[in-house]
């Protein structure tokens, strides 16, 4: 794992945007992975910038989105798709058509995720995955205690989760779903690359469970640790548990 320190979220957006822009003039058809939560929102405005300027086009990807809640309204601003559509697709140059996603309102939930998991496998695979992590370590909405080689599948938010998330709902619990459908880790590993994006204070245990601790189903993004080609991107306060953060350092000051 590669950790990088950085001194704000807008530098953080600019390192993914660079590697995100490197990937596509290598490939323009490779395909993004995208987050909602409010982590990846500098790298988006990066992107949108960079599209406008013409050093990146999505004209020939695929856009997958990592997860959705079950059962939220089709015109919900707090539903993921349009979360996504707004913060980023529909400002970019991305066919609306190949901006997909776990369906959280389908009649068959169980054959909707395989279904997900056979396209996202179709269309070549996600070429970069960008992330956030919750506070009690979750990628996507993998939470705590669950298959660390899980599969796109449904799953129950856990309470810590939904207090969350309850700023989106008027800072009302029970307007929270419940159940939501995610990439499983399994289907995360796959992505040739993943850029992790976290900030501020509260996310420094679970940076710190993430790059340090041992792989366990009670800390999620454990399990990147066994991926090839992961990266960190984090803040100092986010920073600020771990153990060997001098030699992230000197590792970073090496890389420049
Ligand atoms: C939600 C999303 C996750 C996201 C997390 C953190 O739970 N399902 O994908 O990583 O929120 O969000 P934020 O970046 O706003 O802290």
């Amino acid at each position: 794992m590669e950790v990088y320190i950085l001194p704000n979220e807008e530098e953080i957006g600019s390192a993914i945007a660079d590697r995100i822009e490197k990937l596509f003039s290598a490939n323009p058809e490779a395909n993004l992975g995208v987050a909602t939560g409010s982590s990846p929102l500098p790298t988006y405005r990066e992107l949108i910038k960079r599209v406008a300027e013409g050093k990146i086009s999505f004209s020939k990807s695929h856009f997958f989105m990592l997860d959705e809640y079950v059962g939220i309204a089709e015109d919900h601003p707090e539903r993921y798709h349009n979360v996504i559509t707004t913060e980023i697709a529909s400002q970019v140059d991305v066919d609306p058509a190949n901006v997909h996603g776990p369906e959280g309102n389908a009649p068959d939930l169980a054959a909707a995720v395989k279904e997900y998991d056979e396209l996202i496998r179709e269309k070549g695979g996600v070429d970069l995955q960008i992330l956030g992590i919750g506070s009690d370590g979750h990628i996507a909405f993998n939470e705590p205690g669950g298959s660390l080689v899980s599969r796109t599948h449904v799953d129950v938010l856990t309470n810590q989760t939904r207090v969350d998330n309850a700023r989106f709902f008027d800072g009302d619990l029970d307007k929270v779903p419940t159940h939501c459908v995610t990439q499983g880790l399994g289907t995360i590993m796959d992505a040739r690359e993943l850029c992790l994006v976290a900030t501020g204070e509260g996310k420094a245990e679970a940076v710190a469970q993430m790059v340090e601790g041992g792989i366990s189903a009670l800390w999620p993004a454990t399990i990147m640790q066994m991926h090839p080609n992961a990266h960190v991107f984090i803040d100092e306060a986010a920073a600020s548990k771990l153990k060997l953060i001098d030699y992230y350092r000197e590792i970073q000051a090496a890389r420049a």
